[in-house]
């Protein structure tokens, strides 16, 4: 069933089993009112006529005797036939005083469980009753509905000597309760009309705000993400709508991130491609070389610590991918140990010394004599000859200066430039794969294939430790390294 269907029938069910509901609580409660006004004030009459219809004496023997004012009763009956009011009066359970002329049928008779109640001194009220139709004005052939009351009469010495019944005719009360009922319908008619042209224009708003974004939704399906709704409400459809617009914004901004992704795995490979070629071909060069004996003998030693560079570098672009998704699938393990870092320092720096002469840079080393780190050897050592490899890289003439610190339950290293520097946007993507903030360097000696940080960051990760960087383009480079100490690492 469609929604709008839906919420129109909802609406709908509460609508009229609400009305439904108050009309017939409202017209039960308005009928027993009539009826309980009409048997008030039946009861007045039984109560006047008591008191001046009726007289009670006693005879000689003390007897109560009943002495009946007729032309009082027929004088006050003639006054209220207008209200078809009659009166009878009973002096036992089937003994008629009044009307004299009056036929007592075996069913006109006061039924014993109605005497016993009038013995005891209780009203009875009875809704509907019959009595024979006699007027001319009355149609012959059914009999008319009345209610009527029965009145107990006592002597002096409390015993039921008289019944006065009152009857009414029932047509003026039914005639109010149709005139009520007919008004009752006509509301109920009334408020279901409203509910239903209201359910419509609600339902009509609902589903149209559905429907945008039912729409939205197949154009972001589609691939368009620079979708937006505009809200201005505190529905749930609203709040639905803004969880819409931020996950819309969400997915683009992954989708974004998958394609930048993508380029710069596309421009790795196209990298790879050629870094690759270059010493594929000077090795398979060299080789035909010397498989024809077309180098000379003084040569061939030199050609063949060429090849071997050439495979090294190979060889190392290989490495460096598979490493990067070993750290990346964790299917590395750390092997830490507590090791004095100041040493290692010293020895990266020997190792790198002679690079770092040939583009004329320095190195500063400040440290304490002794240092002690918690990591990975191996693993450390990777990252710190990545990070100074680049700022030798990438710093021409300058100064390199490497220090390590102790810092608050962590060992604190720092490595320094005053090379080319960075600007924001780099900055911001250095840690992502195969980024390289200027491409046009890719050829240099050192085989740039944009890995190096972000297999330092993950290291770093893995350490549970931190590696940040701040630089300024032109001005230099400080990369910070933060390696939590052991008894750091058992409280987490
Ligand atoms: N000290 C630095 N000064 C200026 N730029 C730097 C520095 N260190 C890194 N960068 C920039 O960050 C980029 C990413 O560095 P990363 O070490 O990840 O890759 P790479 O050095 O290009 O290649 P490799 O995988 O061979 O290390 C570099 O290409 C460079 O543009
Ligand atoms: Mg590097």
């Amino acid at each position: 069933m469609k929604f709008i269907y839906q919420q129109m029938l909802a609406f709908l069910s509460i609508i009229i089993i609400l009305s439904g509901t108050l009309a017939m609580v409202f017209f039960h409660l308005t009928k027993e009112m009539t009826y309980e006004n009409a048997w008030q004030q039946m009861q007045g009459y039984a109560y006047t006529l008591r008191k001046e219809a009726l007289k009670l004496t006693t005879d000689k023997a003390g007897k109560t005797i009943i002495v009946l004012n007729v032309s009082q009763l027929k004088a006050t009956e003639k006054l209220l036939s207008a209200q078809h009011t009659h009166f009878t009066i009973y002096t036992s359970r089937t003994d008629v005083l009044y009307p004299d002329n009056s036929v007592i049928r075996e069913n006109r008779s006061i039924s014993k469980a109605d005497w016993k109640k009038l013995t005891a001194g209780n009203v009875v009220k009875r809704k509907q009753d019959f009595r024979p139709r006699k007027s001319k004005s009355e149609v012959d052939g059914s009999d008319v509905k009345i209610t009527d009351i029965y009145a107990p009469c006592f002597d002096y010495q409390g015993n039921l000597v008289a019944v006065i019944k009152v009857g009414e005719d029932l047509s003026n009360i039914t005639q109010n309760l149709q005139i009520i009922r007919r008004n009752v319908v006509l509301t109920v008619a009334f408020a279901i009309l409203v509910g239903v042209i209201l359910s419509i224009i609600i339902a009509h708003f609902l589903t149209k705000k559905i429907a945008r974004l039912r729409n939205a939704t197949d154009l972001v399906a589609a691939g368009n993400f620079d979708v937006h709704l505009d809200t201005n409400g505190d529905s749930e459809l609203d709040k639905l709508t803004l969880d819409f617009n931020s996950m819309v914004q969400s997915l683009r901004e992954s989708n974004e991130e998958i394609k930048r992704q993508e380029e710069r795995r596309r421009q790795f490979f196209a990298d790879a491609a050629h870094e690759m070629r270059t010493p594929l071909t000077t090795i398979n060069g060299l080789l035909e070389g010397l498989a024809y004996d077309a180098i000379p003998e003084e040569s061939k030693e030199k050609s063949i610590e060429l090849m071997r560079n050439e495979t090294k570098r190979l060889i190392r672009l290989v490495n460096e991918n598979l490493d990067y998704e070993k750290i990346r699938s964790g299917q590395i393990e750390l092997s830490k140990t507590e090791f004095d870092v100041v040493q290692v320092l010293n020895n990266i720096i020997k190792q790198l010394r002679n690079k770092a002469e040939q583009v004329g840079d320095k190195f500063e080393l400040y440290t304490p004599d002794k240092l002690m780190v918690y990591a990975d050897y191996d693993r450390l050592v990777q990252i710190i000859f990545n990070i100074t490899q680049n700022a030798i890289q990438f710093t021409e003439n300058g100064v390199i200066s490497i220090s390590a610190e102790k810092g608050n339950e962590e060992t604190i290293i720092r490595i320094s430039d005053n090379g080319i520097g960075m600007n924001e946007e780099q900055l911001r993507n250095i840690w992502e794969r195969y980024y390289k903030a200027d491409p046009s360097r890719k050829n240099t000696k050192y085989g740039e294939s944009g890995l190096g940080l972000s297999i330092v960051h993950q290291l770093m990760q893995l350490h549970q430790g931190s590696v940040t960087v701040e630089s300024k383009e032109g001005k230099g480079t400080t990369f910070t390294l933060r390696f939590p100490n052991k008894n750091k690492l058992s409280k987490i």
